[in-house]
């Protein structure tokens, strides 16, 4: 999506090879408009795949899930990162490994908002290594519900995460595809 492609080159920071910071307008100050535009994209991308609900993860994703529920006229359920011993039964949960800060956290769904019924559309800001993803499809596979794809801001391509989830058999559709990427330079795909 050119917009974003734009927007990235033009307010990204490249802080080393791996990391990107779009701050500025994705995921701590929010250009709504810009998220506007991206969910009528996703839209577009996923016409007629019967999504009827959005699934993202706290908290990046959130914000933009939202914006872009509103063009599928459907709810949003995020998988919460869990702080407490939650009673066992009532949620699905799930480990989501951390590669940028290591350590894994526990993620989890309450039973009541995922189920066989569900056809779902993922919604993430970053698809980098794949963790997050990938928790959230186990999160659907332990509901019983079908994923019709996922749909990222910003995929780093050359990252594994892409790659090994659509060999799974994901749609996976990324906004801005970023080949490579060192301080000043940004090479999309
Ligand atoms: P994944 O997102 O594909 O699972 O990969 P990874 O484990 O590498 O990412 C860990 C966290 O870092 C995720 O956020 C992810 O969105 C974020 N991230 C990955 N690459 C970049 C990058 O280049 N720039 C920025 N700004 N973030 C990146 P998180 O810690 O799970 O949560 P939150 O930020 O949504 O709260």
């Amino acid at each position: 999506m050119r917009e974003l492609e734009e927007r990235i080159c033009r307010d990204g920071i490249v802080e080393d090879a791996e990391v990107l910071k779009v701050d500025s307008f994705l995921n701590h100050q929010m250009d709504v408009e810009l998220f506007g535009a991206m969910g009528r994209e996703w839209a577009r991308l996923f016409a007629g795949e019967g999504v009827n609900k959005i699934l993202t993860i706290e908290a990046s994703g959130i914000g933009i899930a939202c914006v872009a529920a509103q063009q599928f006229g459907v709810p949003v359920v995020f998988a919460k990162k869990s702080r407490t011993k939650n009673i066992a039964g009532e949620v699905y949960h799930t480990d989501v490994p951390s590669f940028t800060h290591g350590g894994s956290s526990t993620v989890i769904v309450s039973k009541r908002f995922l189920g066989p019924a569900d056809r779902l559309l993922l919604i993430d800001d970053f698809l980098a290594n794949g963790a997050a993803l990938e928790g959230l499809i186990d999160l659907a596979r332990q509901a019983g519900a079908a994923v019709a794809g996922a749909g990222v801001a910003v995929e780093k391509a050359f990252q594994p995460g892409g790659a090994r989830i659509r060999a799974g058999g994901v749609r996976v559709e990324a906004l801005a595809r970023i080949k490579s990427m060192s301080p000043g330079r940004i090479e999309f795909c």
